[in-house]
């Protein structure tokens, strides 16, 4: 039953992605996190969350580069520094700095305290907590990496929290939902969140990108990395 929430056991892999980890806790992907396959990626986005976008089966295909499999991917092994993985998260630490895998409070403290006095976030919340968060990372890793592409991806992740835990046409989503999607990592049944009814697409996305990005108020360090196609 996909309702029901299940913490990870000990022998359970988890990854940096609050999105696959709920997917994994409640049933839509394997709740052991291997062995995952695109397709099941693709099967695990619509039954959970309504989500269509070729962007992000892009994604899942990138992230099979994360294993020495042919064509599955563990979950853990998608904390990979610059294959997806990035710095300034909204809920991880940077990799140089030492885990940038699991949930952290103060990482999220930005987007926890965004959007004073209302109970909601939005895509102009959205830009400006990946602004508080970028230019944490660079006051306090010397190795932050931020070129166009982490930029980028960024972006689509703070379009994603918004879209599947709010209203992907406005961009608007509780902070209620927003908060035990980050923190539990669990769908908010219990407390009223329900599965798009409208199609999570590529275009509604790119439309809440838009607005994030013109409010993160942001500018590159970098304007290529190492490029990173494997462990
Ligand atoms: C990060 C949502 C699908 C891989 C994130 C973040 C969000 C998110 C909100 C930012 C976490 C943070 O900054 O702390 C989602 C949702 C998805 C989804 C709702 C829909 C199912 C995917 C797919 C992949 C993926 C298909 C690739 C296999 C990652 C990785 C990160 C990440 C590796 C870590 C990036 C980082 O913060 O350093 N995702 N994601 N996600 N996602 Fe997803
Ligand atoms: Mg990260």
């Amino acid at each position: 039953d996909n309702n029901v929430w299940i913490a990870p056991g000990p022998t359970d892999v988890r990854s940096p992605c609050p999105g696959l980890n709920t997917l994994a806790n409640h049933g839509y992907l394997p709740r052991s996190g291997k062995n995952i396959s695109v397709p099941m990626i693709a099967e695990a986005m619509l039954d959970g969350f309504n989500i269509v976008s070729e962007a992000l089966t892009q994604a899942a295909k990138f992230g099979l580069l994360s294993s020495f499999a042919l064509a599955t991917m563990d979950l853990d092994a998608l904390k990979l520094h610059s294959l997806i993985e990035h710095d300034a998260s909204l809920s991880r630490g940077d990799f140089a700095l030492g885990d940038n895998l699991h949930f952290n409070e103060t990482i999220f403290s930005s987007l926890l305290n965004s959007n004073p006095g209302v109970d909601y976030y939005n895509a102009t919340s959205a830009g400006h907590v990946m602004h508080d968060r970028l230019a944490i990372s660079l006051a306090t890793n010397p190795n932050t990496t931020n070129t166009p592409k982490e930029f980028a991806f960024r972006t689509r992740e703070s379009s994603l929290y918004l879209a599947v835990m709010g209203n992907p046409l406005t961009g608007v989503a509780p902070k209620q939902f927003v908060e035990i999607f980050f923190r539990e990592e669990r769908l908010p049944i219990a407390e009223g969140w329900k599965r798009s009814n409208t199609s999570i697409t590529d275009e509604a996305l790119g439309a809440i990108d838009n607005i994030i990005m013109a409010n993160s108020n942001w500018t590159f360090t970098q304007m290529c990395e190492d490029l990173v196609l494997g462990p």
